[in-house]
């Protein structure tokens, strides 16, 4: 099912045409519309050189929370521990940045350019526990594509 998407998602970041900016808004909302569990879905990436997450393009309702920490949030941790962080209910989580009170549960992959931990995939969803390995291993796949146009 999620695999059938990987040739829509390459379709769409080897637009050269568009920005790169442009490209992963798109990306956003394809995942955002076709898989019904994918409620906010966005990018945060490294600002400069500073120990922060910045918020990148997104679809979904607007969040305050456009800088994060690192350490901070599931965002700011898998920033520190560059592994993916699934979490099946926010409401058992300690260090959790609430984005709105409708989502239940979280996914954050790294992505990784050149081998360095450069940002992260967020997804949210308001269904409990809706993340499975076939997610990691998908996004995973969207997240080497991203880095080839970076
Ligand atoms: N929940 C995240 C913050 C980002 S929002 O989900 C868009 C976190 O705990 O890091």
């Amino acid at each position: 099912m999620l695999a059938s998407l990987k040739p829509k998602v390459t379709t769409i970041l080897s637009n050269n045409v568009e920005s790169v900016e442009n490209r992963l808004t798109e990306l956003c909302k394809l995942l955002s519309d076709s898989v019904e569990y994918y409620d906010w879905v966005g990018f945060y990436f490294k600002n400069g050189d500073k120990e922060e997450l910045k918020l990148g393009p997104y679809v979904g309702e607007p969040t305050d929370h456009t800088i994060i920490p690192f350490g901070k949030g599931i965002c700011g941790q898998v920033a520190l521990s560059n592994e993916n962080f699934v979490v099946p209910d926010v409401a058992a989580q300690d260090n959790y940045i609430a984005c709105s009170i409708t989502v239940k549960s979280e996914i954050v992959v790294p992505l990784f350019k050149n081998g360095e931990n450069i940002g992260q995939i967020d997804i949210d969803s308001n269904t409990p526990d809706p993340f499975t390995e076939e997610d990691e291993r998908f996004l995973e796949f969207v997240n080497q594509e991203v880095s080839q146009i970076l």
